[in-house]
């Protein structure tokens, strides 16, 4: 069993401690949540329980699909025992369909399929609000090499082909989500989560809505809807 040691960041939604084993991390899902660069909060009961297993669920999809990531092991409701990496300052993002912060930018309609699908890095800068970036600003500010750019979009395109297939099959579409990478002894490797807090899944035939923005719009039964996409993707829960 994995001693739970000293708090080492805690951000908006989670929590990481350091353990008793240096190359490991305790990283706790808590119930909050947050919007707008966190302008808008709340707590919401079982969101923190239904997103570890969540993320634990789809960590080990990508595994077992070839992709590595830093998820080790679950080691309780709330919380996974993850890989410590060095994390690179970026958030890449995938749309195969618009919505959000690309349809405000562009003047683009919401719900269009996009064909190839879009990828865009943000800067991850709370007191910037996460701005987007191109590839040209990671290289000068050294963010991350032209070598780790380009695996970091490979492997964001790839955990695109797994994960939109794994939706589909369960009638769910991906619209768009975001991925975060970070180096585990000289290898890129997926960190952070996957779980309804940073992607879009809408149904396939209804296009109702089943991810955060449910918050950020206040269309209410938040917790509700991730569970029930846990649910059609077979996550076994609490
Ligand atoms: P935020 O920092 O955006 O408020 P979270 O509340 O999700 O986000 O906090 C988790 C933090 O831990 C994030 O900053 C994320 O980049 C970082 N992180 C995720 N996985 C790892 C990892 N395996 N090793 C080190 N840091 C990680
Ligand atoms: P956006 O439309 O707000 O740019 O977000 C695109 C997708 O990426 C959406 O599913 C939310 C997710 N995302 C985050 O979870 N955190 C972030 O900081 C950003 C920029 C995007």
């Amino acid at each position: 069993m994995v001693a739970k040691l000293k708090e080492i960041y805690r951000g908006k939604a989670k929590t990481m401690y350091e353990t008793d084993n240096p190359k490991a991390l305790y990283c706790e899902f808590r119930n909050d949540i947050s919007a707008f660069n966190a302008e808008k909060l709340a707590n919401l009961d079982r969101k923190g329980l239904i997103n570890n297993h969540f993320n634990a669920f789809i960590m080990q999809h990508l595994e077992n699909e070839g992709v590595e990531t830093h998820f080790i092991e679950k080691v309780g409701e709330t919380a996974s025992l993850v890989k410590k990496l060095k994390m690179f300052p970026l958030e890449c993002v995938v749309r195969n369909l618009s919505a959000g912060s690309l349809c405000k930018r562009l003047g683009i309609e919401k719900n269009q399929p996009l064909n190839p699908p879009v990828f865009e890095f943000f800067y991850k800068n709370d007191k910037l609000g996460d701005p987007l970036i191109n590839e040209s600003h990671i290289i000068t500010f050294k963010w991350a090499t032209a070598e780790e750019i380009a695996q970091m979009k490979a492997l964001t395109f790839r955990v695109n082909e797994i994960l939109s297939k794994l939706f589909k099959v369960n009638d769910l579409l991906l619209a768009d989500y975001k991925l975060e990478f970070g180096l585990f002894e000289g290898r890129i490797i997926l960190a952070d989560e996957f779980t309804p807090d940073g992607c879009r899944i809408w149904d396939a035939k209804t296009l109702e809505i089943f991810d955060k923005d449910r918050f950020r719009q206040d269309l209410g039964n938040v917790v509700e809807s991730y569970e029930l996409v846990a649910r059609r993707l077979q996550i076994p829960l609490k």
